[in-house]
């Protein structure tokens, strides 16, 4: 185990909503809760509960409000976020009292207007009545960029590409931009040379980063993240997840994978990987079908 480091970490779950907005069965509000308690039993602190969306475009989150209202009085120390593609779902989640949005666009054209029906530069059009909102009643917007690395109908994409579109967002007032490699197709070295460009410009700590892990390089992109001074990540219990406007992407970059990595490498993430596994287990058996994270099933085995 390496020496204690005295940086701080976070992580912000997403499997509420990036791992469960592409389940085939359809999972009923209370069970959504009861996942949701279990994480923070867990210790996580930031969980990106659900996504007011068009209910036709992710039928699985259309519940969001009967959600919000479930997880009323929002407990002090969680800090819930949830994703708004436009005004519509800006009011919703503020009706809730959520103090934390996320807008989502992406570096490709053919990616962003298959999600949100809006080339990029429609994206920020829809964005700015949101972002002047939130200035004005005190929330925090998150900006998330997909297809950082590569778009499943454009192929890879330049880090250039990116760098614009995290400028547009930052100027436009987002606190954390988080780099969505939707599709898992990245490895280290495509993180090392979009971060070199990106860190030129930008202090580290603006970024988080959002792995999938479809072809196993989560952890490992992970890796070369925390070495180029990202402190910020992404990650869903058990590696759920998925994206419907993606074709072939998987799970995210499961959360029991992440805390193993950072606790091993002297970061402290607070959270206990029993408990986590315990939220992941209650889920896989909801589904009925067996969770991916590598570290999750080591846990269970380790129970056995
Ligand atoms: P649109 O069809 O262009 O929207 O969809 P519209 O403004 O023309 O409205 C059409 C209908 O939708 C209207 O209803 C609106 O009221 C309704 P009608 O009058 O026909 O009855 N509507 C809404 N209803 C509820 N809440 C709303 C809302 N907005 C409109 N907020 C839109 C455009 C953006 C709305 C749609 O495409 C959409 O909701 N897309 C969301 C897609 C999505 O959630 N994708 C997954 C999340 S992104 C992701 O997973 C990637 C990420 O994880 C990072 C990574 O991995 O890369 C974040
Ligand atoms: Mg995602």
């Amino acid at each position: 185990m390496n020496a204690k480091r005295q940086e701080k970490i976070k992580i912000t779950e997403v499997g509420p909503r990036d791992g469960l907005q592409n389940e085939k069965i359809s999972i009923p509000t209370e069970i959504k809760k009861k996942f949701i308690d279990l994480l923070i039993e867990s210790g996580l602190k930031n969980i990106e509960a659900t996504s007011f969306v068009k209910p036709s475009a992710i039928p699985q989150l259309s519940d969001s409000a009967e959600l919000s209202t479930l997880l009323q009085p929002f407990p002090s120390d969680i800090h819930f976020s949830v994703l708004t593609p436009n005004e519509k779902g800006y009011h919703k989640a503020i009706e809730f009292g959520y103090k934390e949005v996320a807008v989502f666009t992406a570096a490709s054209n053919s990616f962003t207007k298959k999600n949100i029906n809006k080339t990029i530069e429609e994206s920020f059009t829809a964005f700015r009545e949101i972002f002047k909102l939130a200035q004005k009643d005190g929330i925090r917007v998150r900006g998330y960029v997909s297809t950082v690395v590569a778009c499943p109908y454009e192929g890879w994409i330049a880090p250039e590409k990116v760098l614009e579109v995290v400028d547009h967002l930052v100027d436009a007032g987002a606190y954390e931009i988080s780099l969505g490699e939707t599709i898992g197709k990245s490895t280290p070295d495509k993180v090392e040379a979009l971060l070199n460009l990106l860190l030129k410009k930008y202090p580290a700590k603006i970024f988080a980063v959002h792995f999938h892990d479809t072809y196993g390089m989560g952890i490992a992109n992970v890796q070369k993240s925390i070495e180029m001074g990202i402190r910020s990540f992404d990650s869903s219990a058990g590696g759920l997840g998925g994206c419907p406007y993606a074709q072939g992407a998987s799970g995210n970059l499961s959360t029991e994978d992440l805390v193993y990595l950072l606790d091993t490498q002297g970061f402290d993430s607070e959270i206990s990987l029993p408990k986590l596994a315990h939220a992941s287990e209650y889920m896989e058996k909801i589904l009925g079908r067996e969770l991916t994270s590598k570290t999750y099933r080591a846990i269970l085995k380790s129970k056995d």
